[in-house]
């Protein structure tokens, strides 16, 4: 009996809550923050009383288990939702993901550690919803905005240094270009996603940055709070991919290259320099003959090109164990092919345009191939990468 009763009373609490119209999604990408998350939902709860809301979080198959956590809360609260990835990480392709499975008009990002003050929230969504800008971010630097959650001098600077260049770069006059936290429509982020690198930690400066005209963006103030559980994963991973993200946005205004590519040709520009760092010394100091010392170079920065792309280039599904070495000697025959094609295509240009300075066809050859190493190795080294 009670069994019916409760069953039925928990019916038509759903049923009333499905009633109200979703006003507001808010997006939490999470990677082990299994520990905040209840904290969150009951913030989110007290702080958006007055409106239709929902949560997403978007984890990335967290080890420390944040699906389950939020599975948990979930099966008794429908405002709680989750999209769980699988193979993949990143803070900004999560949060794009989640943007676009929002019910809301008015998307709302938020970390999911409770150093963005959820209190905000609302003020976000008048903004947003009245039309005030397309975008309405929460800054850490404006005014009265504080910044505790800096955990060092370090970070500090960093900070300061990214925001320096993001306004720079991109033409922006914003006190906290890389903030985190912001509010936007549904539809705003949609028109934005065609163009979106979704790379690294900057969604906010991607969303801007791909939209044209762009977008009216306004800031408002806010406490960014300390980190009680967990730990952050800004790391030098998302460094590197936040200089991936400016070199994809500045190319990209003339071709569309992908990301991998341009960390594939950003290791083979250090390849070269390690080549010319070993070839002269030998020749000229050491007096080695000049094809032993270049077949010594090319050696080591072939394999020093392979180490890195399998580190860096191709994090996510980076050979180990015999598959590492198996992958080199593949990696070095396909660039051997390259070499051909280098050198086939220089003599070719070189000989059709006599009058051509020969450095041009130097580097034709060269960029034939990069472009030729970067695919023939995507496909048959890291086939199992995905972009
Ligand atoms: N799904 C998913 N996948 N979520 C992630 C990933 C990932 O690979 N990496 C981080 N997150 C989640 C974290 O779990 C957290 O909820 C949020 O993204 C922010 O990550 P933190 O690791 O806490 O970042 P932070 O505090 O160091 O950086 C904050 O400040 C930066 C500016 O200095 C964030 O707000 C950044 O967005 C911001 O750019
Ligand atoms: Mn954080």
């Amino acid at each position: 009996m009670t069994e019916v009763l409760s069953t039925s009373e928990n019916a038509t609490s759903v049923a009333a809550s499905a009633r109200a119209r979703i006003q507001l999604s808010v997006v939490i990408p999470t990677y082990n923050e299994r520990d905040n998350v209840p904290a969150i939902v009951e913030k989110l709860d007290r702080t958006l009383s007055g409106l239709g809301w929902e949560v997403i979080f978007v984890d990335d198959s967290s080890p420390d288990g944040t699906a389950s956590a939020v599975r948990a809360l979930a099966q008794t609260d429908p405002r709680v939702r989750l999209i769980s990835r699988h193979n993949r990480r990143g803070l900004s392709s999560a949060v794009v993901e989640g943007g676009l499975a929002a019910a809301g008009d008015v998307i709302a990002v938020m970390d999911g550690d409770l150093q963005h003050d959820e209190s905000v929230l609302p003020d976000l969504y008048r903004r947003v919803a009245s039309g005030e800008a397309d975008i309405v971010a929460a800054s850490r630097f404006l005014a009265t905005g504080k910044t505790e959650g800096l955990s060092s001098r370090e970070r500090e600077q960093m900070s300061n240094t990214g925001i320096k260049l993001a306004n720079f770069f991109f033409g922006l006059n914003l006190t906290d270009p890389l903030t985190g936290f912001f509010a936007m429509r549904r539809e705003t982020l949609e028109r934005a996603t065609p163009n979106l690198s979704a790379l690294g930690f900057k969604i906010l400066l991607d969303v801007i940055t791909s939209l044209k005209p762009r977008p009216k963006v306004i800031e408002v103030p806010f406490t960014f709070r300390n980190r009680e559980h967990g730990e952050s994963k800004l790391d030098n991973r998302v460094m590197y991919d936040f200089f991936l993200f400016f070199l994809e946005k500045m190319i990209g205004r003339f071709v569309p290259v992908p990301a991998r590519f341009l960390s594939f040709a950003v290791v083979n520009g250090f390849g070269i320099l390690l080549h010319l760092a070993i070839l002269v010394p030998a020749v000229s100091l050491f007096g080695v003959g000049f094809d032993q010392a270049q077949l010594g170079a090319t050696v080591v920065s072939m394999f020093s090109n392979y180490a890195l792309n399998n580190a860096i280039t191709y994090h996510d599904v980076s050979l180990k164990g015999w598959r590492f070495w198996f992958g080199f000697v593949v990696f070095a025959v396909l660039c051997s092919v390259g070499i051909f094609a280098n050198v086939g295509v220089a003599s070719m240009l070189h000989r059709e345009f006599a009058g051509m300075l020969y450095v041009l066809p130097a580097l034709a050859g060269a960029f034939i191939t990069v472009v030729w190493n970067y695919v023939a190795t995507k496909f048959f080294v890291w086939g199992r990468a995905k972009a």
